[in-house]
């Protein structure tokens, strides 16, 4: 029997990839950057599986180009806001995304981004390679202290919960702001407030909320200022929560402390960006969940959420499952 025809947008780890080879005749995109628009509507043509990543762009018209045939899109991240889930619906298709397998590795290294922020760990690091190290000083990069400041974690899902989790062991303060879910007992010591309260009071603010039109800009110039000076932003969601150009001028005029991003806005930050050239920010190119585990159970999941829907069956990790229930 012929197997279906599948796109995968880049090559993924063996752990999906092999699955996928079995299974399809999987057209694999093997260059380094993802596909042009016009190379992905090209090779989508007619095909009944499509493994995307974060960095393509599906909306109706790729959709349309893959025809009347496709059966699922499954996307290689755990945001799928680069899909046009409605479209998908509108279509009968199902799409998948892959939770829970990286929430450890992205809470993990938002720690570390918050505490390298605050222990000025990247400045240090320049200093000496700058030749600038002549002594020892007692007032030489001075970061923030943990022990009793408060963690503001704006939104509280899988990542904000192993954020409080770990908050705990440094004695933090821990305050949510989620407005999509209802205060619960989750047996961890956070609190949960108003947006306001949170800015007002946090020393280290970690953005843990989807990409959508409500979130888009969250962190603009007038939230940005409800922060103290002292405080410091981290971002390990999607760069769009924050205005690039607010950001700026927070760190630049001191307006808060300094400020830690995994996420950008556009992706990658072009090389021309005022950003780059602020001492007291931190930029990584969008590598929170790549820990060897998490990205080769990323794969995997991707891969078993296309393989569910070629065969007709619920994929394991669904974002549009309304789609299983229309006539
Ligand atoms: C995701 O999965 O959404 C992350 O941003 C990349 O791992």
């Amino acid at each position: 029997m012929a197997k279906p025809k599948v796109f995968v947008t880049r090559v993924i780890r063996d752990k999906g990839l092999r699955i996928v080879q079995e299974f399809c005749e999987a057209d694999i995109w093997t260059d380094e950057l993802p596909p042009s628009r016009e190379v992905l509507i090209e090779h989508v043509h007619g095909i009944e599986g499509l493994l995307c990543l974060l960095t393509d762009q599906i909306d109706g018209v790729v959709m349309d180009a893959a025809g009347g045939n496709l059966k699922v899109i499954s996307n290689h991240a755990v945001g799928y806001d680069n899909i046009d889930v409605a479209a998908a619906t509108a279509r009968r298709v199902p799409v998948g995304n892959t939770p829970g397998i990286l929430t450890d590795a992205t809470a993990d290294f938002a720690f570390a981004l918050m505490m390298a922020a605050a222990r000025r760990v990247v400045e240090g690091e320049r200093f000496v390679h700058l030749g600038k190290w002549k002594t020892w000083g007692p007032s030489l990069l001075l970061g923030a202290d943990f022990v009793g400041a408060t963690l503001g974690l704006i939104g509280f899902g899988r990542i904000g919960r192993a954020m409080a989790k770990r908050a705990s062991g440094f004695d933090l303060r821990v305050l949510y702001y989620d407005p999509n879910i209802v205060p619960a007992e989750t047996g961890l010591n956070a609190i949960p407030v108003d947006l306001e309260t949170l800015l007002h009071q946090s020393d280290f603010v970690s953005l843990h909320t989807p990409l959508t039109q409500e979130t888009y800009h969250l962190m603009n110039g007038e939230n940005l200022a409800k922060m103290k000076p002292t405080a410091i932003l981290i971002n390990t969601a999607r760069g769009p929560v924050v205005d690039p150009q607010a950001l700026y001028h927070a760190l630049k005029t001191g307006q808060i402390f300094a400020a830690a991003l995994d996420v950008t806005e556009p992706e990658p930050l072009p090389m021309d960006s005022p950003l780059l050239e602020l001492e007291n920010l931190i930029i990584v190119p969008h590598i929170a969940s790549a820990s060897v585990q998490s990205r080769d159970n990323m794969a995997y999941l991707a891969a078993q959420n296309l393989i569910a829907g070629l065969k007709g069956e619920r994929l394991p990790n669904c974002v549009n499952p309304t789609v299983y229930r229309q006539p």
